[in-house]
């Protein structure tokens, strides 16, 4: 399953614009301020896109992915940059480089019992944020939503906030989002705090 996983991204990444750097996440961006500098962790990284922007904004970053083309494309452009690109699989090797980071954030990598151990590698007030597709409600998920078909890649309604429950929730959204070329994009999103 996993050499199968590693096969298909690297694929997908080959025929990627090596050059382009997509925009970090919109959530990412609008509540950095919640975290506290420091040291950051991006689980199932791509290409980099929010990895890259963590370390413009003075994070140190671990960046973790099983596809070692989407890590090259990213460390060319990181020059310079106090990112480590790692390359690993998740799912068969869920060990964490190390313990006490401030900010560790995973969008787009459904990876229930992962998560669960995310939150052990958290400072005290260290922050966790979550974005995933959100399976759509019955009747909405036509042609026109982006993201994976497969439901196995996608989390049910209240997935996420009850999977991390034990910490301290600022922020939950579930629900349609509007992209740019009006196709929606159903998402979860969850920004949890480390009790200090
Ligand atoms: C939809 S992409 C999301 C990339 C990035 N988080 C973002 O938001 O731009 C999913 C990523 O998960 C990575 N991935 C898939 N299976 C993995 C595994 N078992 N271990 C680590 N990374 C994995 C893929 O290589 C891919 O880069």
């Amino acid at each position: 399953m996993s050499n199968y996983d590693k096969e298909k991204w690297n694929s997908r990444y080959a025929k990627a614009d090596r050059q382009a750097v997509r925009p970090a996440s919109e959530l990412l961006q609008a509540h950095l301020a919640l975290a506290r500098p420091g040291r950051a962790l991006d689980v199932a990284c791509g290409t980099g896109r929010n990895a890259l922007f963590l370390a413009h904004r003075g994070f140190t970053v671990d960046a973790i992915d099983i596809s070692e083309v989407a890590l090259s494309h990213a460390s060319a452009q990181a020059e310079g940059l106090p990112v480590r690109w790692l390359c690993q699989d998740l799912l068969a090797s869920p060990e964490i480089p190390q313990f006490g980071y401030d900010l560790i954030i995973m969008f787009h990598f459904v990876a229930p019992t992962l998560l669960a151990r995310l939150t052990g590698h958290l400072s005290p007030g260290g922050l966790l944020m979550v974005e995933e597709h959100l399976q759509p409600p019955e009747g909405r998920g036509g042609g026109a939503v982006t993201g994976p078909h497969n439901p196995q890649y996608r989390v049910g309604p209240g997935e996420l906030q009850q999977d991390l429950n034990e910490l301290d929730l600022l922020f939950f959204y579930e629900g349609e989002v509007k992209e740019a070329d009006d196709r929606s994009a159903w998402l979860s999103q969850v920004i949890v705090r480390n009790p200090e």
